[in-house]
């Protein structure tokens, strides 16, 4: 693999004609909110194109993404368990995703494919959209937990000179692994001292999947936190999460998970279909009033 820079996708379509094709593929699939998103874009700019839901059973995931060329496919959007598989076998890969070695947005290019990380640029986007000026000061900001979503914050906050992050995860091995690999601005805390740790933060994420419709709620108590620290939570199904609505009534400056799906996308949509499309609140309702909408 070669290396290109940048963490933003350009606006040219690699010298192909025609009508874009485009993706989002994963292992299910079924509940992807991104063709409704990509759609909503095409329609609004008025744009040729398509964008599809994609479900590729793990044994066909490279050969698929190699036929994306015979197959007149422009690019593709990609979600578990298939990010860090695209990451290896992308011909080139910009530093977004080598500082986190997994993809989620790929484009063909002169035959060769290439392969972005947008998840920690959605993450900024959207903190600076819903918190705007938000910084964390001179005070550590917490973030809990270690999966996959953790490794794109934190490469996020590292890129606006966040030097005291806090780490803590059920499982600390992995958010000592995590440690290791992004450096000294990291420390890694005991999760059954979390609340603790909040006392003097200036901003706090949570990157679990506690909190999400069917899963545990996320246990904190937020009384120590500064008042003045802004509480996120990478959660948005339900779009108000017990942590935010904790926050909220501690009078904290609150930003919802939404927004990083939504922004997330921007880039990838700029390159596929070549104008770089805007998060509006039109978006934020559609995408709302699906959440919203009974599953049967
Ligand atoms: P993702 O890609 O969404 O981050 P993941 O890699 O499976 O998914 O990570 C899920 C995160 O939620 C992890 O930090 C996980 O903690 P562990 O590393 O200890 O598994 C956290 N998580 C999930 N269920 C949890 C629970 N019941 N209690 C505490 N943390 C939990």
């Amino acid at each position: 693999m070669t290396v290109t820079t940048g963490t933003e996708t350009g606006g040219e379509n690699g010298g192909r004609t025609g009508v874009p094709k485009v993706h989002v593929i994963g292992w299910p699939i079924e509940h992807s909110r991104s063709p409704l998103i990509h759609g909503h874009w095409l329609q609004h700019y008025n744009l040729p194109g398509t964008y599809t839901k994609k479900a590729v059973a793990p044994d066909e995931f490279e050969r698929f993404i190699r036929s994306f060329g015979a197959a007149g496919i422009a690019g593709a959007n990609v979600t578990v368990p298939f990010k860090e598989q695209a990451f290896r076998l992308a011909d080139h890969a910009d530093a977004a995703a080598r500082a986190i070695e997994a993809a989620n947005t790929l484009w063909l290019q002169d035959g060769e494919l290439h392969a972005s990380n947008t998840d920690g640029y959605g993450f900024l986007a959207n903190l600076d959209a819903g918190a705007p000026g938000w910084s964390a000061g001179e005070r550590p900001v917490a973030v809990l937990g270690a999966g996959g979503a953790a490794r794109g914050v934190l490469q996020a906050l590292l890129s606006r000179g966040i030097t005291s992050i806090r780490l803590t995860n059920r499982t600390r091995q992995r958010a000592e692994v995590l440690a290791d690999y992004f450096g000294a601005a990291l420390s890694v805390t005991d999760w059954e001292i979390r609340n603790e740790e909040l006392a003097d933060c200036g901003l706090v994420i949570n990157t679990t999947s506690l909190g999400m419709e069917g899963c545990p709620p996320l246990d904190v108590d937020l009384s120590r936190l500064p008042d003045n620290a802004v509480v996120t939570d990478l959660v948005y199904a339900p779009l108000k999460t017990e942590l935010l609505k904790a926050a909220a009534a501690r009078g904290h400056v609150i930003v919802d998970g939404l927004g990083m799906l939504l922004h997330q996308a921007v880039p990838g949509f700029e390159k596929w279909f070549g104008v770089r499309p805007e998060v509006t609140p039109e978006l934020r309702a559609l995408v709302v009033s699906d959440l919203e909408a009974p599953a049967c």
